[in-house]
């Protein structure tokens, strides 16, 4: 087992890396507070603060999930899917986020994926993950991740554009200035 699969090791390593990222991330993310909303390959819940009562997040860590349940008590509904093999009724969500996963997915299962997601929704899909870089030390971490798809700015918004509307999107660096993100804003 890869140690990163205990929650406490993934969240500290994110920690230690990236820095908190949640203050950057806010801005885009609670863009959908008050609304039903799915959050992809959800963790140990980073957007789960971000977002109301009306919120489900799935993910294949049974581990993750084990203690997102335990810190929001029924507050807010986690389950365990495993995104390439999709079982959620269509049109359930007003809107859907998913949050540095879609690295961890090669180009044909990220292709089903988002036209579950467009499927699953009425509204807005944000879409966030770490880019590629040219610095020599993140390209070293970026190895060492467990996902193994880092994509360019350029293949992740060809993909998106296959599935939706992208009404914006921006490239930003959050604390350490290490990791480079890409925010898109989507329509169905
Ligand atoms: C880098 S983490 C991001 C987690 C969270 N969204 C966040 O921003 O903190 C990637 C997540 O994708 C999940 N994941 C990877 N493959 C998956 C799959 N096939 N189905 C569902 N979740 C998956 C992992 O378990 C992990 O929680």
């Amino acid at each position: 087992m890869n140690i990163t699969y205990l929650p406490a090791i993934y969240d500290a390593i994110q920690w230690l890396l990236a820095g908190n990222v949640s203050e950057y991330f806010a801005k885009y993310i609670s863009l959908l507070k008050g609304q039903r909303v799915l959050d992809a390959c959800c963790g140990t819940g980073l957007a789960a603060d971000m977002i109301g009562t009306n919120y489900f997040g799935f993910d294949i860590n049974f581990r993750y999930l084990k203690m997102n349940a335990k810190k929001y008590d029924r507050k807010k509904i986690f389950f365990q899917m495993d995104a390439t093999a999709w079982s959620i009724y269509p049109a359930s969500f007003d809107s859907a986020v998913m949050v540095c996963a879609a690295h961890h997915f090669p180009d044909e299962a990220l292709h089903n994926l988002f036209s579950n997601i467009i499927q699953s929704i009425s509204g807005r899909f944000v879409f966030i993950d770490i880019v590629t870089v040219t610095n020599p030390f993140v390209k070293i971490l970026h190895r060492l991740d467990v996902g193994k798809y880092i994509r360019s700015v350029e293949e992740n918004l060809s993909l998106l554009r296959s599935h939706f509307e992208l009404a914006a999107h921006e490239v930003f660096f959050a604390d350490r200035r290490l990791y480079k993100y890409l925010y898109v804003d989507c329509r169905r």
